[in-house]
């Protein structure tokens, strides 16, 4: 290369690393491009980030608080789904936020599309999880996103629930435990992480003007543990308020949500935005507690300008909404390194590719397999049916969360590479049924790929599959009894043709590597190990949102009267046999559960008042002839008098196991577990009794159990029962 050449090189180089490096470049380069002079002892990183927090506030004007607390158009790109501008004068980056439940959102490139959230969360696995926000931090980092709004946590309360994929399921201590572990991921790779969406966000009916009535402890036990587990362990450094309405007031100007339970309970000291125009006012949101309003300035521009020189809103109430901003952006390290993206980078890699497979293969429940049909023998003639087994997968939901999948591998096109020239696989997409009828009854085993189509917005009319899927199982099942159907779908449906077909999979929303992981499952590649982290109901009347009252709502009020009992809890209490149990998968091996022991650890409570924590011990053994992993889940029923459902998931573990190998496992059940919420007291409290832990392989298979006298009222410990 010539040096003539060389230098043009390092010319665009230098052009285009001015380029990238814009909007979140660090605040000690904007200084350097501005040749401003201010000193900036709030880059003092050995401060505390209230410290350094305090020592910007105190040189901004009242135009440049009013800037950080909401959006503006980022111009002339459309990069981004938010945007606050830097602040050249002061050093502040630009905050830059996008949406990423599944992956890069906002119609972003070159990116990967990972299996919804619902999949990830039904592997059970911890690490997996972890390793997921880390795939999404880092793809949002080097795509010069700061902050990544997600992942979305709410409990679901309505399984027609439009946003279903997006959460994790209906259990709130399950919940949390993903958000913690999501969230560390995704803040470990340089995004702030957002929890989303706060509080009684449960339907997309009438979301704009919703209103959710809802008893404290119900609020309490149910809707807030999430966002607690966010805070408390998973240090998340923003809350998103909701749409919705809670008990006549809207989420972002709403002061028990806002200041009560986040500020003065949670010791959340992060920031509040809003969700995309859900502000409602200028002097009731500040003072109800939020902070930033997104994705522009209706209410927190020039308002709230006038709203501080005419003395309506104090300037220290401003401050206090500035300082929360600013806290979560020097503890995430913002002020302190440089963001290198830019959102036209590619930010795909093989790993990625990779792990959106493993997701994909963990995260997809095994619920039937009659006579062990499955794993598939290789020289099996097949024929895939559907729409989504082709030319149309169906790889994830829509919404703010959708994302451009760099490539989808159909079941089709997975189920040809995996078994080659060794078994013949025709197609059919379903739609003449007497050509499906035909094929499927030449071939050894027919698997139909139906789906769902679900989105933010709206919300499914109700749990059937759309269209004419189940009459296409069924003129499936009636020609050809190794029929196997494989659910493409965000949430529960209802299975009238189950005891037609020989196997089932729910495969939710699998992301870009659909038919290769779904293949391996097939044939056995992968023992599946997943389990449900919804309930699947038997009918529609079935479930604990029936009623018009409780959703959509009736006049805009959408009555909470099932109160605890939600998904499981509500189908225990009323001894309503469902299809499928919260908890519940299989797998190609079997395993034994034996050898429960559960007590008081040494361990004094982290909670004042409250008993000391329990730990559970027993053995499992995988009783098979092949390696598989087991999800062992913990629940404790608490003495009758407490008013709690007959039991709640308090802890779980999964194992992987060889073929008859045993090991011992351990889970330590919190303070919570044996506590309830006081409504008149205003705080959780643990009353004297029996509590009972059992622990099983899903909500309704709890086969060891063990007692633990809770005694002496709120401050005692606990004492090992039979
Ligand atoms: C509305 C959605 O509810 C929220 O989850 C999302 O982050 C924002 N829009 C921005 O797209």
């Amino acid at each position: 290369m010539s040096t003539c050449s060389r230098g043009a090189g390092f010319l665009i180089t230098a052009v285009f690393m001015l380029l990238v490096i814009q909007p979140g470049m660090a605040g000690s380069q904007q200084a350097a491009a501005n040749g401003s002079r201010v000193s900036r002892p709030w880059n003092n990183n050995s401060l505390t980030p209230v410290q350094r927090a305090n020592l910007l506030i105190k040189q901004m004007t009242l135009d440049e608080k009013i800037a950080i607390v909401h959006g503006a158009p980022l111009k002339p790109t459309k990069a981004y789904v938010g945007y606050v501008p830097p602040n050249p004068r002061l050093g502040i980056p630009a905050i830059t936020l996008a949406d990423g439940r599944a992956g890069v959102g906002n119609h972003a490139r070159d990116v990967t599309l990972l299996p919804a959230p619902i999949a990830v969360a039904s592997s059970w696995d911890i690490g997996l999880i972890n390793e997921y926000g880390k795939v999404l931090g880092q793809e949002q980092w080097a795509k010069g996103t700061n902050v990544e709004l997600g992942p979305s946590i709410d409990v679901v309360r309505v399984p027609e629930w439009g946003r279903t994929f997006e959460s994790y399921g209906e259990d709130p201590y399950f919940n949390g435990q993903m958000a913690i572990a999501e969230i560390k991921g995704i803040q470990s790779q340089g995004p702030i992480a957002d929890a989303n969406m706060y509080l009684t966000m449960n339907q997309e009916k009438n979301r704009f003007k919703e209103d959710s009535i809802v008893d404290e402890r119900t609020l309490r036990e149910i809707y807030l543990p999430p966002f607690e587990a966010s805070i408390r362990d998973g240090h998340v450094g923003t809350v998103m308020c909701a749409y919705v309405k809670t008990n006549g007031i809207y989420s972002c100007e709403n002061p028990f949500l806002l200041n009560d339970m986040l500020r003065k309970d949670l010791h959340f000291d992060g920031w509040i935005m809003s969700d995309w125009g859900a502000v409602h006012s200028t002097v009731a949101s500040v003072k109800g507690g939020l902070d930033q309003e997104m994705p522009d300035d209706k209410f927190y521009g020039e308002a709230l300008k006038k709203a501080v020189i005419g003395g309506q809103v104090s300037m220290s109430d401003l401050d206090e909404h500035v300082r929360n901003i600013l806290v979560a952006m020097f503890r995430q390290g913002l002020f302190d390194k440089k963001q290198p993206g830019s959102w036209t980078a590619s930010v795909r890699s093989p790993e990625h590719d990779a792990f959106s497979r493993t997701v994909a293969e963990q995260g997809t429940v095994l619920l039937k397999n009659d006579h062990d049909i499955l794993p598939l023998s290789e020289t099996a003639s097949i024929v895939v049916i559907g729409v989504a087994g082709g030319n149309d997968p169906k790889v994830e939901g829509a919404g703010s969360s959708a994302v451009v999948a760099p490539y989808k591998v159909s079941p089709l096109d997975g189920i040809r590479n995996r078994v080659g020239a060794k078994a013949r696989t025709t197609y059919a997409d379903g739609n003449d049924l007497d050509v499906v009828a035909k094929m499927a009854h030449d071939a050894d085993v027919a698997i139909v790929f139906v789906h769902t189509d679900e989105s933010e917005g709206g919300d499914r009319p109700d749990l059937s599959l759309p269209g004419n899927q189940d009459q296409l199982i069924s003129a499936v099942a009636r020609v050809n009894k190794n029929t196997i159907v494989v659910l493409d779908t965000g949430g529960p449906v209802l299975m009238p043709w189950i005891d037609e077909v020989a196997g089932v999979i729910e495969a939710w929303y699998p992301g870009q590597e659909d038919g290769n992981a779904i293949a391996a499952v097939l044939y056995g590649d992968v023992n599946p190990s997943a389990k449900l982290t919804l309930t699947f109901p038997r009918s529609a009347d079935g479930i604990p949102t029936a009623q018009v009252e409780r959703w959509p709502g009736v006049n805009g009020l959408s009555t909470y009267s099932e109160k605890l009992n939600v998904g499981y809890r509500w189908y225990d209490a009323t001894n309503t046999q469902p299809l499928f149990p919260f908890g519940f998968g299989l797998s190609y091996t079997t395993f034994k559960l034996s050898d429960l022991v559960a007590k008081p650890t040494k361990l004094e409570s982290t909670i004042q008042h409250m008993p000391r924590r329990v730990l559970v011990r027993l053995n499992v053994t995988n009783t098979g002839v092949r390696e598989g992993a087991e999800v062992v889940q913990a629940y404790v029923a608490q003495p009758a008098g407490n008013g709690e459902p007959p039991h709640q998931l308090r802890g779980f573990a999964k194992v992987q196991l060889k073929a008859r190998e045993t090991k011992s496992v351990s889970i330590l059940l919190d303070e919570r577990s044996f506590s309830a919420y006081d409504s008149s007291l205003h705080r959780w409290i643990s009353p004297n009794g029996i509590y009972e832990v059992l622990v099983g392989t899903s909500s309704r298979d709890l086969p060891l159990h063990s007692q633990i006298a809770v005694e002496g009222g709120a401050a005692n410990a606990l004492t090992q029962g039979r």
